[in-house]
């Protein structure tokens, strides 16, 4: 077998876990949610979702890997048999489909980056007509997804230690940096105290089930829970550490730079006196008209927003195309190189629907019709692997804890590096949540998802 690869020690998978975890979902998925769904009330209930569900489901997972020290499919099939190796290879597939599609909005965040620091977009009059010719321009989104696609292939080929744990440990502090230094700025501006109550103030009678619902699944995608992502990682990571602290840490540092996005975004859209609830252009509409409202900082302020979002990303795709490479490396024994090249080149071509799905090919833009709207390639991906994707893969990473591998085995787990973990509070909660919060709230928002979307039957 090819050798796997290690994390260098406790920070080096921290790094590489909490890269993988910050990414678009943080700083441009986070803010437009948080925005539509009643700002400080959302933030939140998304901070309890985060404790309550997301924390544990994410200790479940890196003791999987762990454990078994195997890739998603291989893992699953060591402790429960070929049938829940399934459920593996349903992280597989959703890891690849979910970066065939988040590669072309990280090819987007690219093109953004490029046109701030060369003046097209500042210079634009009317950024809602620029975003929507951009992402129907055929030649550049195939020139920056494939770029994007590129950059992370070539990261991951360098190997886990090399390629992806170095590469989050620049990017991850710059991306901090560069945050807080936005932050700093944004709070200068007039009404910028309009944007920090909205964020910081909860009206709690804005609270819904809904609200609930849509946080549950920001937690899931910002945690990059459910697809089996932590499995791969975990098991990249020695016995002596403690995996209890590790994912607090990474749960940490996801929620803060999730927080300071929102820290930075809604003063400066408070600033210029617009709406929070912009949907998915937020990032790509609402800041541009912003930077270029901000004189001669302007382009600069927007380039360093925009590079920011790229670093996030980038960490975030190296680690989607871990998934599948560590499978064809563990279980079919290809060198990495060569699985790379291959699974780099697959997501991309699997991606090509999904990049042509604003506006440049008809068919794609206008592809379905569900949930009473007209829904692109790109849509339709999301929908199946992210929003009832995740959950489901959680629920079922509950239910083979509880049934298959059994809480014993698991707590066992845990207490390798981390002893006296078993009979200490922080067990019995992780259990608990397991048993119960985590399979129970993840279990009816598969079905309320499915119902949703597919039957349009509507609970909330
Ligand atoms: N968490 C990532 C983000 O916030 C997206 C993501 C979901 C992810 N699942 C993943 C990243 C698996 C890497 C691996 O943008």
């Amino acid at each position: 077998m090819a050798s796997r690869g290690k994390f260098s020690g406790r920070i080096g998978f921290i790094a590489a876990a909490a890269g993988s975890a910050v990414g678009l979902g943080n700083i441009w998925r986070f803010p437009y949610e948080t925005g539509e769904n009643g700002g400080a009330a959302f933030l939140l209930i998304y901070l309890i979702c985060m404790v309550l569900i997301g924390f544990p489901v994410m200790v479940g997972e890196i003791s999987i890997g762990r454990n078994t020290q195997l890739n998603a499919f291989g893992a699953y099939k060591k402790i429960g048999g070929a049938k829940w190796g399934l459920l593996g290879y349903w992280g597989i597939i959703s890891a690849i489909m979910f970066l065939s599609v988040y590669n072309v909005i990280a090819g987007w965040a690219f093109a953004y980056f490029i046109q701030m620091t060369n003046g097209v977009l500042i210079n634009t009059d009317n950024f809602d007509a620029h975003f929507t010719s951009q992402i129907s321009d055929v030649t550049d989104l195939f020139f920056y997804s494939l770029g994007f696609m590129v950059l992370t292939a070539v990261i991951v080929s360098r190997g886990v230690k090399k390629g992806i744990e170095s590469a989050s440990r620049i990017l991850m502090p710059a991306l901090f940096i560069m945050l807080i230094g936005l932050i700093l700025y944004s709070f200068t501006l007039d009404n910028a105290m309009e944007g920090i109550k909205f964020y910081l103030i909860p009206d709690l009678s804005k609270v819904t089930l809904s609200t609930i619902y849509n946080a549950l699944g920001q937690a899931f995608f910002s945690l990059s829970l459910g697809m089996a992502a932590l499995v791969t990682f975990g098991s990249y990571i020695s016995k002596k550490e403690n995996i209890v602290t590790s994912a607090a840490l990474v749960t940490v540092t996801d929620t803060t730079v999730a927080f300071l996005a929102g820290l930075l975004i809604f003063p400066l859209v408070f600033s210029q006196g617009l709406s929070p609830s912009a949907g998915p252009g937020l990032v790509f509409v609402v800041l541009p008209g912003i930077f270029a409202s901000l004189g001669v900082l302007g382009p600069i302020i927007g380039a360093v927003f925009f590079l920011l979002l790229c670093f996030a990303a980038l960490t975030s795709t190296i680690s989607l195309l871990e998934i599948p490479v560590s499978y064809l490396v563990d279980e079919k024994g290809y060198s990495r190189k060569k699985v790379v090249i291959f699974t780099a080149t697959l997501v991309f071509i699997i991606g090509i629907p999904s990049m042509l799905s604003y506006g440049a090919v008809d068919y794609f833009t206008n592809f379905t019709f569900y949930e009473g709207k007209v829904k692109n390639v790109l849509d339709v991906v999301f929908d199946i692997f992210s929003d009832v994707g995740l959950p489901l893969g959680g629920f079922l990473m509950t239910i083979f804890i509880a049934t298959k591998w059994k809480k014993a085995n698991f707590n066992d787990e845990l207490e390798e590096g981390n002893p006296g973990y078993n009979g200490s509070l922080i067990q019995k909660y992780l259990n608990f949540s397991l048993s119960y919060f985590a399979p129970i709230f993840l279990g009816l928002m598969f079905v309320v998802t499915v119902l949703k979307k597919f039957f349009e039957i509507d609970i909330f």
